[in-house]
This record gives C-alpha cells, sequence and structure tokens, in this order.
C-alpha cells in the first residue's frame, strides 16, 4: 500500500469490515457548533452523538474528515512551509463509538490495523496515556504486549483531549513511531520530545466528559470513543518517509508549483512551495465548503490563508496569478475522495484568481513599504505598530503575513502598538456615522456592529446553525434577557436567516435554546453588517450568551429561493422579447409571489407577454444547475452580468448564472448572468413553472409584472382550473366548449336586451296596456301637447321616445318623464320644427326639472334633457310645462 488515496480507504474499509458506518467527513464550516470556527476534528460532526443530543441509526462509525486548523483553538497557521507535520488543511481518520466499546475494543482494534494492515513493525512502535488510567496501560500490556518502559505516562494536558473550550472531551492515548536514532528527539515525557525522532500517529481519546463551562465538567451518558490519525503523518511513515511534505500527494502538489514558478523546492525556496501546496489545499476546500474571502470572521481567514500563499508565491518570482493553476492537480488527488472539491473546481479557480489580481494591486507597494521600514532593523528588533497597521490597512497585509515576512530575518511586530493604532482609526469612524436625525436612531446598530463585529450569514449553504446570542434589543436599548411575550430584536455571531435585500424578504423561523424559544417574524441588516432577527419570545428566556439552534422556516425559504430565480429568467426573457432596453426598477420577492418592474414605454402585449413565460419556462425546463461565483464588479460586469443600476456593490460580487441560451449569441453560454446577493434554487427545475399573472403600468415608463411560481403557480392554476369546472358544470357544457357557449349566452342576452327594450318602449309610447296613448295628447291653448310619465324606462331611450311622439304629433310639444325604480327622474322636452321659434325646449325641460327638485338641463330649442331627484312630482312637472306652453 502506498498511495494517500489508497491508506484512506483501507482505513475507512478496515473499520467497515467492522461493523462501523461509513460516514461522510462533514463540511469545514460546523453546522452543530457555533462555537469553532472551522472542523479541526473527526469528532466534531459527532458531538452531539457523544453528549445524548442527537441520535443516529448507527453506534460505530469511521470517517475521514477534511479539517482546519487555522484560528481559534487550535491554529497551526504561523508554523506551515517551516516544519515538517504543520498543515492549515488536513484530513483525520478516525473510528468512533457512541456507547458501544470502549477502550479495550478501540486498543485492539487500533493496534491490529496498525500493526497488521498497514505491517508497520511493532518493535518501533510505542503509546502514552493520560498517567492516572491503569486500565489504559493494562490494556495495552495485555493486548499489544508493549513493556512498561514502552507504555509512558504523561501527566499533562498533552493526554487529555478537548474539542474545545466546551463540548466532549476526555482522557487520551497516543501511538507514536520511532523513526530512528538517525534523528534527534526523546520519547514524549522527555526532555527532548520536541525533536523529530518520535512521530505521533494515532490519538485514541476515551471520552467520558463533557465540558460545560471552564469550570464544569458532567459524565457524557455513555463512555464513548474518539481516535484521530492525521492521514498526512501516516502516509508519511508508509511510504518511508519523514517529512509529510514527501508523500505523494504533496509532492505532486509542489511538482505543479515548481513547475508553474519554474523555482526547485531547494534550499530556502522550499518552505514557500509547501506554504503554497498546503494553503491551496484549505483554501479550496474552505471556498468548496461556501467560505468566502472577506474582511470578517471565517472569510478572513481564508483571506489571510490565500494571501500568505501569494506572498510566498512573489518571493518564488511569480507575477501572475499562480495558485489557481495549481488547482487541477489538486482535484486530480483529492476529487475522487471529496467530490465537492469537482464540484466546485470553477468557483475556486474563480476566486484565487480574484483574490490573487486584487491582491497583486497593492502587494509590491506593500512588500516595498515593508522593507524600506526595515531596512535599518536587525535580528531582535521590532517592526513598529503604526506600519504593521498600514501595511494591513492600506495594502491587505494581514498581520500574520507581515510577521511572515519578517520571521526569516527573526525581526518581531509590535502587537500592541498595531492593535493601538486600529483602535485609533474605529473611533474615528465611529465619530463619522454618530451623526444626527435618521441616523442618530440607527447608533444602537453600529455600536454594535462596532462591539460584536459583523454576523456571519450561513445561509447560502445551510437553513439550520448554531450561534450564540451576542444581543438583544428591545425598545431601542440593549437587554441582557428577555421573557416571553417580549417583542426583540436578536442579533446571534452566525446565521442562517436573510437579512432583506434586493427585493428578497427576510426569512422567518424559530430560535431555540435550552429552556426557550423565539419566533422570528423578519430579518433586517442594520449597522453594515449585523442580521437583525426581528422576533417574540414565545417560551422561557432568552439571555445573552446562550448557545441557540437557529431554523428557517423551510417552505417558506424554498418558495422564496424559487421567485427569486424566476425573477431572473424573467427578466432575461423581458429582454430577449422586448429588447435591451428593460432594465430592472424594483422588485419584490415575496414567498407568495414576485413582482417585477421594468423599464418599458408601452404595455406589453399578450403575446409578448406569453413569449416570456414561455421562454422562462423552457430554462425551467432544462433542470440546470445554478451556479454562484465571486468576481469583482468589473469583471462581472464584462463578463456580461447584468448589474442594476444605482445598486451599492462591494468590491466582490455574487455572480448567479442560470441556465444555458437557447437562441443567437447566447447558445452555449449561460442564460441569465446576474449580481445578486439573493438565495437561489440550486437547479432550474425547483422552480417548477412560472406563470405570469399580469402587466400594469407604475408610473411613467414602468410596467410592473406579477407572477407566482412552483407550489403558488400549482395552486392558481388548480384554482383557474376548479373555476372551469363549476363554470361548465353550470352551462352544461365540456370545459373547451365554456367560450363559446359564454360567447353566445353573451349575444342572446343582448339580443333579449333589446327586444326587451324595444317592448317596454312599444308599450310606454302607448302599443300596449301600459297607458291609453290618444288620452295623453291634449290641447293646451292652440298648441298639441304629449305629456307622459314613463316607469322603468333608461334615461338613454327617452330621446328615442321623444322623436317618436313628435312624429305622432306633427306639430306639438312631447315631455316625457322617465322615473327610475329609486324614484328618480329624468325629462325630456322635444319642440317640432315648425314651433321652435315660440318655445324652446331648453327653457320647456328646466321648468320640468325645477318641479322635479332639481336644476338646470339643457340641450338644443327642438330637444333638451333633465333630470331631478324627485320622481313622485312628475305630474307635476308635465302640469308646470303645460302651463308654460299657455302662458
Ligand atoms: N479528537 C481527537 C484528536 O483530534 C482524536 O486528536
Amino acid at each position: 500500500m502506498s498511495g494517500v488515496n489508497e491508506i484512506r480507504s483501507t482505513f475507512l474499509d478496515y473499520f467497515g469490515k467492522n461493523g462501523h458506518e461509513i460516514v461522510s467527513s462533514s463540511p469545514l464550516v460546523p453546522r452543530n457548533d457555533p462555537t469553532l470556527m472551522f472542523t479541526n476534528a473527526g469528532m466534531v460532526q459527532f458531538k452531539n452523538v457523544f453528549t445524548g443530543l442527537e441520535s443516529r441509526p448507527y453506534s460505530r462509525a469511521t470517517t475521514a474528515q477534511k479539517c482546519v486548523r487555522a484560528g481559534g483553538k487550535h491554529n497551526d497557521l504561523d508554523n506551515v512551509g517551516y516544519t515538517a507535520r504543520h498543515h492549515t488543511f488536513f484530513e483525520m481518520l478516525g473510528n468512533f463509538s457512541f456507547g458501544d466499546y470502549f477502550k479495550e475494543n478501540a486498543i485492539e482494534l487500533a493496534w491490529n490495523l496498525i500493526t497488521k494492515e498497514f505491517g508497520i513493525d511493532a518493535k518501533r512502535l510505542l503509546v502514552t496515556v493520560y498517567h492516572t488510567d491503569d486500565e489504559a496501560f493494562g490494556l495495552w500490556k495485555k493486548i499489544a504486549g508493549l513493556t512498561d518502559d514502552r507504555i509512558i505516562r504523561i501527566p499533562t494536558s498533552d493526554n487529555f483531549w478537548a474539542m474545545g473550550d466546551t463540548g466532549p472531551c476526555g482522557p487520551c492515548s497516543e501511538i507514536f513511531y520511532d523513526h530512528g536514532d538517525h534523528i534527534w528527539g526523546g520519547p514524549p515525557g522527555s526532555p527532548d520530545e520536541d525533536g523529530d525522532r518520535f512521530i505521533e500517529i494515532w490519538n485514541l481519546v476515551f471520552m467520558q466528559y463533557e465540558q460545560i463551562t471552564k469550570e464544569q465538567r458532567i459524565d457524557l451518558p455513555r463512555p464513548s470513543i474518539d481516535t484521530g490519525m492525521g492521514l498526512e503523518r501516516v502516509a508519511a511513515l508508509l511510504q518511508g518517509k519523514h517529512d509529510n511534505y514527501d508523500i505523494d500527494l504533496f509532492r505532486a502538489l509542489i511538482a505543479a508549483s515548481e513547475e508553474a514558478t519554474g523555482v526547485k523546492a531547494e534550499g530556502d525556496r522550499r518552505a514557500s512551495h509547501r506554504v503554497i501546496a498546503d494553503h491551496l489545499r484549505s483554501a479550496s476546500f474552505l471556498i468548496a465548503d461556501g467560505v468566502l474571502p472577506s474582511n470578517e470572521g471565517r472569510g478572513y481567514v481564508l483571506r489571510r490563508i490565500m494571501r500568505r500563499a501569494m506572498r510566498h508565491a512573489e518571493l518564488l518570482g511569480a507575477r501572475e496569478p499562480l495558485m489557481y493553476k495549481l488547482l487541477p492537480t489538486l482535484v486530480a488527488q483529492m476529487g475522487r475522495a471529496y467530490p465537492e472539491l469537482v464540484r466546485a473546481e470553477p468557483l475556486i479557480s474563480e476566486t484565487l484568481k480574484l483574490e490573487e489580481n486584487r491582491f497583486r494591486k497593492t502587494l509590491e507597494r506593500g512588500l516595498n513599504l515593508l522593507s524600506d521600514a526595515t531596512n535599518t532593523l536587525h535580528k531582535g528588533d521590532m517592526l513598529d505598530g503604526e506600519t504593521a497597521f498600514k501595511l494591513y490597512d492600506t495594502y491587505g497585509f494581514p498581520l500574520d503575513l507581515t510577521q511572515d515576512a519578517l520571521r526569516a530575518r527573526e525581526i518581531g511586530v509590535d502587537i500592541a502598538g498595531f492593535t493601538d493604532a486600529m483602535e485609533r482609526q474605529k473611533a474615528e469612524a465611529r465619530s463619522h456615522w454618530q451623526g444626527s436625525g435618521d441616523k442618530a436612531t440607527e447608533t444602537i446598530w453600529f455600536e454594535l456592529k462596532e462591539k460584536l463585529g459583523a454576523t456571519e450569514f450561513l445561509g447560502y449553504d445551510t437553513e439550520t446553525a448554531e450561534g450564540v446570542v451576542l444581543a438583544i434589543v428591545a425598545d431601542g436599548k440593549s437587554v441582557d434577557t428577555a421573557k416571553a411575550g417580549d417583542t426583540v430584536q436578536v442579533i446571534v455571531n452566525q446565521t442562517p436567516f436573510y437579512g432583506e435585500s434586493g427585493g428578497q424578504m427576510g426569512d422567518t423561523g424559530v430560535i431555540r435554546g435550552e429552556g426557550f424559544a423565539v419566533e422570528v417574524s423578519d430579518t433586517q441588516k442594520k449597522g453594515a453588517g449585523l442580521f437583525v432577527h426581528i422576533a417574540v419570545v414565545t417560551e422561557g428566556e432568552i439571555k445573552v450568551g446562550e448557545a441557540v439552534a437557529l431554523t428557517v422556516d423551510h417552505a417558506r425559504r424554498s418558495r422564496l429561493r424559487a421567485n427569486h430565480s424566476a425573477t431572473h429568467l424573467l427578466h432575461e426573457a423581458l429582454r430577449e422579447v422586448l429588447g435591451t432596453h428593460v432594465a430592472q426598477k424594483g422588485s419584490l420577492v415575496a414567498p407568495e409571489r414576485l413582482r417585477f418592474d421594468v423599464s418599458h414605454p408601452k404595455p406589453i402585449s399578450a403575446e409578448e407577454l406569453q413569449r416570456v413565460e414561455d421562454m422562462a419556462n423552457a430554462i425551467i425546463l432544462q433542470t440546470a444547475p445554478v451556479t454562484t461565483r465571486l468576481m469583482s464588479v468589473d469583471d462581472a460586469i464584462a463578463e456580461g452580468a447584468m448589474a442594476l443600476f444605482g445598486e451599492k456593490y462591494g468590491d466582490e460580487v455574487r455572480v448567479v448564472s442560470m441556465g444555458r441560451g437557447i437562441e443567437g449569441s447566447k447558445v452555449g453560454k449561460a442564460y441569465s448572468v446576474e449580481l445578486c446577493g439573493g438565495t437561489h434554487v440550486g437547479n432550474t427545475g425547483e422552480i417548477g413553472l412560472v406563470r405570469v399573472l399580469s402587466d400594469s403600468p407604475v408610473g411613467a415608463g414602468v410596467r410592473r409584472i406579477e407572477a407566482v411560481t412552483a407550489e403558488g403557480a400549482r395552486a392558481y392554476l388548480a384554482e383557474q382550473d376548479d373555476r372551469m369546472k363549476a363554470l361548465s358544470g353550470v352551462l352544461k357544457v365540456q370545459p373547451a366548449e365554456v367560450l363559446s357557449r359564454v360567447e353566445t349566452l353573451v349575444d342572446e342576452r343582448r339580443k333579449l336586451e333589446k327586444e326587451l327594450a324595444d317592448a317596454k318602449r312599444r308599450l310606454a309610447m302607448g302599443g300596449g296596456g301600459q297607458g291609453d296613448g290618444a288620452s295623453d295628447i291634449r290641447d293646451v291653448a292652440g298648441v298639441k301637447f304629449m305629456g307622459k310619465t314613463l316607469n322603468g324606462i333608461d334615461a338613454k331611450d327617452l330621446k328615442g321616445l321623444a322623436d317618436e311622439g313628435k312624429a305622432t304629433l306633427g306639430s306639438g310639444v312631447v315631455t316625457l318623464i322617465g322615473v327610475s325604480e329609486d324614484g328618480k327622474a329624468s325629462a325630456v322636452v322635444a319642440v317640432t320644427e315648425d314651433l321652435v321659434g315660440r318655445f324652446s325646449a331648453v327653457d320647456l325641460v328646466r321648468i320640468a326639472s325645477a318641479a322635479l327638485g332639481g336644476k338646470g338641463g339643457g340641450g338644443r330649442p327642438d330637444m333638451a334633457q333633465a333630470g331631478g331627484p324627485d320622481g313622485a312630482k312628475a305630474d307635476e312637472a308635465l302640469e308646470a310645462v303645460a302651463a308654460a306652453l299657455g302662458a
């Protein structure tokens, strides 16, 4: 057996054969532990199984776990490159028993693996035990046949393993390999133990306790086992090497680095190649697990790692980005065991290139400043803190990079001076945001941000996470606790809750801790980097400092994701159908629907809207992956990403691409590419369906489109379908015939209405039983006068009837009063042509109107119309007109 890949699978298969579940490595960002920066041991993903909080369908497990030890309790960053066995990234092989077997089996399984499967010479092995652990001492003797002098009791914390300041822990027993007396060093516990001769290869932890606080330690529910074997170390041993960097995997990476730089890994160049190889691994795996370089938290540790590697690339003479060129070698070496590396390769490559390009802009000037500032310094001197801060602030040199750069010359850095300079700068920034008016009310958020740092957002990768409550705000003030019924704003160190931005609404969900629960109704971003959970305490009492589990409402977030991704697809489809003048003018991504405002000067036709919808649905049906990359704004725009005008972007932006172009120049390219910080579906298929509901105007040149997707679209269509079924039931035709049936009905109704109106008219004018036409005509002072009150005749029909009345009279004056069902009146007066000189219809209708309690009236001298509220006075109105004729 030789290669790293074979050693890994031999280990896993061995424990698999011995009844262990082979479990995949968990991500480097722990989902279940807010106190840990990175996964730093195999047991991290099982922490809650050890403590009994979580149960799994197996009681034995084995893993090859990705680990990063940079930042936090276990931090190896500073040593990497200069020693044979320090790494920021490494793989830990382990076997675990959750209350199943304990010490005896653990020792037996370990001994058999290394001496039989791996064939390591037992004579070269020795072990340590915690000084009081007589049981382990006896077991090693019995199982391995080790003599007393090769079982060393260690009284220090070296043989008591703890995950962090809190969490599962217990005494441990370590297995050491003696590389031989040609290498300097003594056995563990001896004065020369720091030498390199005796190397620890495996740590067996007898998990018995849980550290609750610094002072309090309790028993685990059942004694358990956690072991950790550094894959790189054991590979070195099995490959006959003494140095981890000489194993096959690192040789391949270093060879790639040698080739790309043209510089051999010899002499003082060796450390640089090692740094590059190591940091390439940690940076790539961190990016694959969702960490991106930034100036806060995990992102800053990643940035420090990347920049440290980049300085070493510079030392090797590289003047162009180097790291991304080595990535294919890493993927070839490790991609089979860790498919996430293959999946994220484009993102890793772009992120490495971007960071290196960015840093290159200032690297050289920074190095010049550093060399000017130190050219008079000697071994043992200190670089002043002010310069170190300037390098940090202006040139992007993390403090440890400056320290690393001076390390070879044995020059230190004045850390206190550095911290002072940083504090001064913060104080100055504070004086700017302590403004007036609106700014002042937001001051609390800036203060909290200053004190607590930015919230780490985990929600691109997960909807659940653990965190620690950092602050509670109630009624605008920071408080330590809040109890059931209180309305609060909660800040946690890290959160999967999306804070409202870019049109996407904030997440809702639940925050739970020991004995309390908080219902989150919204999440907002405040104070340039804080995620504020707006919530009500529903149970118990929440306190600052408590550990909490945060759970986003999954169903709601899924709908938000589908709606947000659909917005991007509609945006692109609108541009294709209407033209590239179409730009987003605002959007709302809510769970139940999406709203999208676009610039377009006229209504969007039904046919255009249909094409837009068809296109977006075609991309959904591609079930194409949605990818996110981190890029500089300029690069993103150069690549054709749609940026929203007026939107403020950071130096680096997320670029979301989805679908494959179908037509024209888009063929072979991503369909939609946009700068976007929102959360999206992983695959366009998850949108299911998009249905545009409406297009309406919202101000000059802006149209608003509303649409539904996924479950919302299904529910909408189901509702439409139900309506259609109900309609076809009422109409007693098949759904397909509903339209023609309704058209026929509408036509018939129109005809019937007309017939009815004619009939009423005929009736009214004496053709039927309502009145006797002739009796309504009389002679008033020699003028023929027709006066009629018509019930239930529309005002609009009165003029037609008045014309008919004129024809009947031949010469005379017609006055018709229509009284509607609610008792209001309308009057029409018509005067035949020959009498227009004597009577004005307008004057006469005003008289009628006055009698009806109205005012005014208008028209022509031969025909005028007016109204009045009091239909009961119709007869009086007729008489008033008649009287006017005789006057
Ligand atoms: N958790 C133990 C370690 O990391 C095995 O060494």
